[in-house]
């Protein structure tokens, strides 16, 4: 599989505390990557790290061939690489639509015409259409976090890092997201998820590896990492 996403020894630090130590990682082309890793593991930090909010002190970041370190994250974004934050940020005052269309900017200048996608989106998800002139704030917690995927997803990413979506998230509304997630796999967009619900992040992904202050312990494929007694025990309670 073509190399999308590269790390090597990627280390990075908040006012010298080092939060990231030497973390070497790939994502290929379409394929999708779990994080794991107790609080405070540096997972969020390597996703802050990949978009260029936080730039790395040390080692470098590669995405098609392209070196990263350096750019700013708006440029990171125009490259094809989407984030969706714990706190999902939607914009107060914004309708839904006006949520996704602010995506739209993120956009490189050969992705054809956002509204074709826009359509498709609608198409997945009926009851946003319905909702689509309504305050994003007026959506319940599961519906915002498809909002926030959703309007990542108008900014055409080659690669989406998710950070916990279904954290608060009931049971069914976690499905909902999951069940979008995996779709948008499906449709060829390489993921790096961090999710606390290892069942799911286990199953809805080819590769994962384990953080644990802020160095790869582990990393493997999802399917063998299920079965390695460490992990069931810490993130499987089995
Ligand atoms: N803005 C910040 N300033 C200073 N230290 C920070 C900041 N953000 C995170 N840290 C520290 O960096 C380390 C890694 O934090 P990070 O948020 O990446 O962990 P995490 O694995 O995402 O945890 P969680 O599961 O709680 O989301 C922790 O020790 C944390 O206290
Ligand atoms: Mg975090």
């Amino acid at each position: 599989m073509d190399c999308l996403l590269q790390l090597r020894q990627v280390s990075a630090a908040y006012d010298g505390m080092r939060a990231l130590e030497e973390v070497t990682l790939e994502v290929g082309g379409g394929e999708a990557v779990a994080v794991l890793g107790a609080n405070g593991a540096g997972k969020s930090t390597l996703l802050k790290t990949i978009s260029g909010l936080l730039p790395p002190s040390s080692g470098d970041v590669f995405f098609a061939g392209l070196r990263l370190n350096g750019l700013a994250p708006h440029q990171i974004a125009r490259l094809g690489i989407l984030s969706v934050p714990e706190d999902r940020k939607i914009f107060p005052g914004l309708t839904v639509e006006e949520n996704l269309l602010t995506a739209v900017a993120a956009r490189s200048h050969d992705t054809g015409d956002y509204r074709q996608d826009l359509v498709q989106l609608y198409g997945w998800l009926p009851w946003l259409a319905e909702r689509r002139r309504q305050l994003g704030w007026a959506l319940s917690g599961g519906e915002q976090q498809m909002l926030a995927i959703a309007r990542a997803l108008m900014g055409k990413p080659k690669l989406l890092l998710l950070d916990e979506p279904s954290l608060g998230l009931s049971p069914a509304a976690s499905d909902a997201v999951f069940q979008f997630i995996a779709r948008i796999h499906a449709g060829g967009v390489a993921l790096l998820l961090v999710e606390q619900n290892a069942v799911y992040a286990l199953t809805g992904t080819e590769r994962a590896v384990v953080l644990e202050r802020g160095r790869v312990v582990l990393a493997g494929p999802s399917a063998e990492l299920r079965e390695q007694p460490s992990v069931r025990k810490a993130y499987l309670a089995v």
